[in-house]
């Protein structure tokens, strides 16, 4: 595998502080050391940097949305440039709504890419609908094409046109869901698998319904968004919005495990690791390991163990 880490530490698409310092906790938990170590070439390109947006007043309810628009723009430009240069693009945020700028980046240099989508929530929220006002629980409704229409004009969104149809996503891990994302879910006949699916079919069923619904034109690149609070927050308690009752460590790594035997594995975000949510120190350690851990088994670490070919007995 040949991967490109592109950091982003931004958290203005939720309010609490301390998300902004995922990718430099991650990183200190030897995620490239670890990657090269099982065979992965690996290409750091740093943390983007954020300017200041002045008066980034609310827009309705949502907030920040200036910062959020511009912040995803130049996060796929990121993804474009390294997705040009041939690597697997792994983001580490930061906050969920830059699966905007990575899906939209990813997409520019990959036509007809399908998205898995790891997380306790939908984050399928319009501006209309959202009850926050935060822009972390909307970015998929800027990606569907189905939705576009349902979408009111935002300064900073201008460049933003959706890439993905509605068939095209599938959730896994799903538990706190608003009434108008469920309704969405429904309206548009999205594939989803709530926690209460996960418990029905097991692990390795979902993988295989979720596979053959990805696939079932043809393969394809897959955009692996997972965001850390689809765990359980005993596996990964330092993140924004913890909700109990969540995948174990073991189903959240069954499927790193298997979209990576796909193949097909062309872009992964891994959002919403904040230290300052952890009671902790060990909190902190424990959900940036576990952070870690995911991107590894997307990048080939099988728990069976494995050797080269080269492999001789002393
Ligand atoms: N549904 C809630 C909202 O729209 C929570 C979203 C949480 N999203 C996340 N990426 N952690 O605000
Ligand atoms: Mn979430
Ligand atoms: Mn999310």
């Amino acid at each position: 595998h040949s991967v490109g880490i592109i950091g982003a530490p931004f958290w203005k698409g939720q309010p609490k502080d301390g998300v902004e310092k995922g990718p430099d906790l991650i990183r200190s938990t030897g995620l490239v050391e670890k990657l090269k170590g099982q065979g992965c070439s690996v290409r750091d390109y740093g943390n983007l940097k954020f300017e200041h947006v002045p008066d980034d007043q609310p827009i309705e309810k949502v907030q920040r949305p200036r910062s959020v628009g511009h912040a995803n723009k130049q996060l796929a430009d990121a993804v474009h440039m390294i997705k040009k240069d041939g690597h697997t693009c792994v983001l580490l945020g930061g906050d969920h709504s830059l699966a905007i700028g990575s899906i939209l980046g990813h997409a520019a240099s990959q036509k007809e890419l399908c998205v898995v989508w790891v997380d306790a929530h939908a984050d399928i929220n319009t501006p209309t609908t959202t009850l926050t006002g935060n822009m972390h629980g909307q970015p998929v409704s800027f990606l569907i094409r189905e939705f576009h229409s349902k979408i009111p004009v935002m300064p900073g969104f201008s460049w933003i046109k959706p890439c993905i149809s509605a068939q095209d996503i599938v959730y896994i891990g799903l538990r706190d869901v608003d009434p108008a994302e469920h309704y969405i879910l429904k309206h548009l006949g999205i594939k989803f698998f709530s926690m209460t699916d996960v418990d029905r079919l097991g692990i390795a069923k979902v993988m295989e319904e979720t596979c053959d619904h990805i696939f079932s034109k043809g393969k394809r690149p897959i955009h692996l968004s997972y965001d850390i609070d689809a765990l359980d927050p005993s596996v990964s308690p330092a993140t924004g919005t913890p909700v109990m009752g969540g995948l174990t460590y073991r189903e959240g790594i069954y499927i790193t495990e298997q979209i990576c035997q796909t193949g097909m594995l062309s872009a992964l975000d891994v959002v919403e690791v904040n230290p300052k949510m952890a009671r902790a120190e060990e909190e902190i350690s424990s959900t940036a390991k576990t952070a870690v851990d995911v991107i590894l088994g997307c990048f080939g670490r099988v728990r069976e163990g494995s050797h080269t070919p080269d492999y001789h007995m002393p």
